[in-house]
């Protein structure tokens, strides 16, 4: 597999991976104001959000339908719609692109969930891989702890209740999660991660983060051409003083 440089793409794509609540939405939203700020050619996109098979999905979800298998499958075809529609044409056309979760998602949750890894990996082979990959790796206690915080309760797959690991959504949680958390290290030397210590206040790993999207892309072949400035409206010109004319 190769990185979208390794493909000579002008453009280069830079994903976030981590448990639920270690902060990557966080970072990865303030790194791209940093790059719009600054002139960028940026686009996002996340995880799960193809409006092709939203329907599906939440259908899915909400009445306990998904396998392991279609759960693989559907969130495939949601990355591959979005691959081949939105990533791919703009790291041609020399975007920076930002993903919220990247094929690594899939390669740990679809294997925890009892796919094949050979079988997920192979889902995934029409797929570059991200130019930089970031891994927030968090304590288990700490994303639990950040997600409760945020809001009442946790989610029926977030927790991986549809493993039927325990019937306490929290001891689910960490057991899942922390299936996860295995899946991403065993990864992590294998696809270059560059590991942020997610336990951190947010702007340190900020301060992180943008130093090493600094260090690894040519920033300056980013920025948006600069407008031409309006054609400067020329000065008023001294009248001549004509002498004048004799009437006619
Ligand atoms: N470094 C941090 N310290 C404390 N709270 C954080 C930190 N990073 C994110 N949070 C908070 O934790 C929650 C989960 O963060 P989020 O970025 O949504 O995580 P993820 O996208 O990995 O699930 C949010 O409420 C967010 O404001
Ligand atoms: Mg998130």
């Amino acid at each position: 597999m190769k990185t979208f440089a390794e493909l000579n793409f002008p453009g280069r794509l830079v994903a976030v991976e981590g448990l639920d609540g270690s902060g990557k939405s966080t970072q990865i939203y303030l790194l791209k104001r940093w790059l719009e700020l600054q002139g960028m050619k940026v686009y996002f996109s996340e995880w799960n959000s193809s409006e092709l098979v939203k329907s599906a999905t939440s259908k899915g979800k909400k009445r306990e339908l998904l396998t392991p298998t279609t759960f693989s499958l559907i969130h495939a075809t949601d990355f591959a719609d979005r691959y081949e529609r939105h990533l791919v044409p703009l790291l041609r056309a020399g975007y920076l692109v930002l993903c919220d979760r990247y094929i690594f998602t899939a390669f740990a949750r679809d294997v925890v969930r009892g796919c094949p890894p050979e079988w997920v990996r192979g889902l995934y082979s029409f797929a570059a891989l991200p130019d930089l990959t970031f891994f927030f790796k968090s304590d288990l206690e700490v994303s639990l702890q950040r997600i409760l915080d945020g809001r009442p309760q946790l989610k029926y797959f977030e927790a991986g209740m549809d493993l039927r690991l325990s019937t306490d959504l929290y001891e689910s949680f960490r057991i899942f999660q922390g299936r996860i958390l295995e899946q991403y290290l065993a990864m992590s030397t294998e696809f270059n991660f560059l590991v942020v210590d997610a336990n951190e206040l947010v702007e340190k790993q900020q301060e992180v983060v943008r130093e090493l999207v600094a260090q690894n892309v040519n920033l300056a072949s980013f920025r948006r051409a600069e407008r031409l400035p309006a054609r400067p409206t020329p000065a008023p010109q001294p009248k001549a003083v004509k002498p004048e004319e004799p009437a006619e």
